[in-house]
């Protein structure tokens, strides 16, 4: 298949590259490098460097092959800044997916892969959370996500554009063959200021609140590997053009492990002190995320194979020592 990646040099879209290019795939990759970077982009991939809200220089590089699918990782994704600049995270998030859906409509690309997120889910009204739940997000990124499920469906009904919504839990980890070696930059997730933290570039954890109803009284999260994001994410590539039906799922691993669990195990696994301290809670975040992933295990036949703590701990760590 030929496929281009809208923001294929960031940190879940060069994973996704280097899996389609493993499977024989053609890639291209369009990124505006404001947050991926280009050493993660391998020779083997044709690069265009440019924005989504540049709707010419993205009629271009749909015009430079004849591309069977579009994968959009393309957006801003730090749910606290988005809820002090909504407008940057709507223009960037919501027009820039409007552009690349109205260039695969201009010119014949019938299939889109979209990265999707748990944020569009809000607080959960139960665990573990699988599709049917309420979509009521409660920070304006979660929004955005799901504002461009909304027009992917429009799409598909009048332009007949087939989509997959993955909806991630709590990616992370890195490439265990260590083909990808860029840090994510300014990263606000838990595990990056964790590694920061046991490789000395901070002083120490802030931990969001120790009293939530939890066994541990930390936040529980689901957390799942980068690779087998990119693999449910080739398997839903085929099954678009198999099928020819859309298709919205859930990517998690259905176990969940706190913040005093990952920085206990961080602890062993890099051989160094990560100190931490107990502070407020953090705005908008719940206590417990959990994914149920039933469809897509289903349908895609898609299981996490490097989603252990250890496997996604130990890859992390050897990007972060290097
Ligand atoms: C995980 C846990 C925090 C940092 C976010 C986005 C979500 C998705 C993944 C893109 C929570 C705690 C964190 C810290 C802490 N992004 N924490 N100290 O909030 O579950 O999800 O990233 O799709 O849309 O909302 O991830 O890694 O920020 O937090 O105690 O310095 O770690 O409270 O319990 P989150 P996270």
């Amino acid at each position: 298949m030929n496929s281009i990646i809208i923001g294929g040099a960031g940190y879940i879209g060069s994973h996704v590259v280097f899996e389609l290019l493993n499977q024989g795939h053609q890639v291209t990759v369009f990124d505006n490098l404001s947050t991926g970077s280009r050493k993660n982009v391998p020779a083997s991939a044709t690069f265009i460097q440019g924005d989504i809200l540049d709707e010419v220089a993205l009629q271009s590089a749909y015009q430079s092959s004849n591309f069977d699918a579009v994968f959009h990782f393309a957006a801003l994704k730090a749910a606290g800044d988005s809820m002090i600049d909504p407008g940057l995270f709507a223009k960037q998030n919501i027009s820039g997916s409007i552009n690349v859906l109205n260039a695969m409509v201009h010119n014949g690309v019938k299939n889109i892969i979209f990265s999707s997120s748990a944020a569009v889910y809000g607080y959960p009204k139960y665990n573990p959370i699988d599709e049917k739940h309420p979509t009521d997000p409660i920070n304006f990124y979660g929004f955005t996500k799901l504002e461009i499920e909304k027009l992917l469906k429009w799409y598909s009904q009048l332009k007949c554009i087939r989509f997959a919504a993955l909806r991630y839990f709590n990616a992370a980890g890195y490439d265990p063959r260590g083909r990808i070696t860029e840090l994510e930059r300014n990263c606000a997730n838990l595990l990056p200021i964790v590694m920061e933290t046991a490789m000395g570039l901070r002083e120490e954890v802030l931990v969001f609140g120790n009293d939530y109803d939890t066994p541990d009284g930390t936040g529980v999260r689901d957390y799942i590997h980068v690779t087998d994001l990119a693999t449910a994410h080739i398997k839903a590539m085929k099954y678009l053009m198999i099928e020819n039906k859309d298709l919205t799922v859930n990517l998690g691993t259905g176990i969940g492990y706190s913040v005093l669990e990952m920085i206990t195990l961080a602890k062993d696994i890099t051989k160094r002190k990560i100190p931490f301290e107990i502070t407020d809670r953090r705005p908008g975040d719940s206590a417990e995320l959990i994914a149920t992933s039933k469809i897509a295990n289903q349908i895609l036949n898609w299981e996490p194979e490097y989603s252990e703590l250890e496997t996604i701990l130990q890859s992390m760590w050897k990007v972060y020592n290097n």
